[in-house]
């Protein structure tokens, strides 16, 4: 099937909804583009998958909460389209701003994810998760898909993607996808794109000591652990951490103890000059 881009939900609805209702599963990708293997990972997932593949182009500009980080944002279409037609997809659904967010006064509504909002980055990035769940619920709404999928990277984003379909009542199966990384270890974002080639040297520092802390963590409670990987990022002078976070994966709350029946995953956000980077580990 030759790859189709449409622009709007109305699109969406007769193009996808007559396969879906004639038996086909349907695969959903979101992202905003700037496209790298990590979201070409979801894609490669998500082609095995579905019958019919939808990959979403569209910067959120709900959950930017810096104007600059927005205007900045790396927007490739090109090279996206063409990655995304070599990955066989068969709908890339790409609308412009008024499209999803016709609102007059954009869209008011507040999602309440209390406590997986509050903390890491909910605390640093006010409102981000608000502006996650309203474009992914009306990319949920318009799509229908059987499965959409979620890379690792953004943890905590995977965490309250899980709640936001349990509160909306979404039949959508959430896949959750490894984080790829760069050779050195830097995990793939389109952010990198934004480092000078010196941050860009120092940036697989952040990965380095999250592996090390790994391998680090029998010998170590994780409150010191936390203190060691601290440490150790304060030791590389052009690195200014912003949290760094131990926790449960389904509350986000901080692990007290390796021995609680949980799965813990360590969660980084570091900014590098003016880019701010964040990163992930699984402990288990
Ligand atoms: P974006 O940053 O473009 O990421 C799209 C998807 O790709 C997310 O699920 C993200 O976790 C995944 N991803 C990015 N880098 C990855 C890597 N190195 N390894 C594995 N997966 C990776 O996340 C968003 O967009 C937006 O918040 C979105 C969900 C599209 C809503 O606007």
């Amino acid at each position: 099937m030759r790859m189709e881009i449409l622009a709007t939900k109305t699109a969406v609805k007769e193009k996808v909804h007559p396969l879906k209702r004639e038996g086909s599963s349907v695969g959903l990708v979101p992202t905003m583009g700037a496209l790298h293997e990590g979201h070409l990972s979801l894609v490669r997932k998500a082609r095995q998958e579905n019958a019919i593949l939808v990959v979403s182009l569209f910067v959120n500009p709900t959950q930017f909460n810096d104007a600059d980080d927005l205007q900045n944002y790396p927007r490739p279409r090109e090279d996206d389209l063409q990655k995304l037609r070599k990955h066989e997809v068969d709908y890339v659904f790409a609308p412009e701003v008024d499209e999803m967010y016709p609102e007059p006064g954009g869209d008011q509504r507040r999602f309440n994810f209390h406590p997986l909002d509050s903390v890491m980055e909910g605390k640093y990035r006010k409102g981000h998760f608000n502006g996650v769940a309203q474009i992914v619920s009306k990319l949920f709404e318009t799509i229908q898909p059987h499965r959409a999928y979620f890379g690792l990277k953004d943890f905590q984003q995977l965490v309250i993607i899980r709640k936001l379909v349990s509160i909306m009542g979404y039949d959508i199966q959430i896949i959750p996808c490894p984080i790829v990384r760069e050779p050195d270890g830097l995990a793939m974002s389109s952010r990198n794109l934004l480092l000078s080639s010196k941050e860009r040297q120092v940036a697989p520092y952040i990965s380095q000591v999250l592996f090390k802390a790994k391998e680090l963590k029998d010998r170590y409670s994780p409150k010191a652990l936390i203190a060691w990987v601290k440490e150790e990022i304060s030791r590389e002078a052009s690195l200014r951490l912003e949290y760094f976070d131990i926790v449960d994966d389904q509350e986000l709350k901080r692990i007290e103890n390796w021995s609680e029946p949980t799965n813990k995953v360590g969660c980084i956000a570091v900014y590098l000059g003016r880019i701010r980077l964040i990163d992930a580990i699984i402990f288990d």
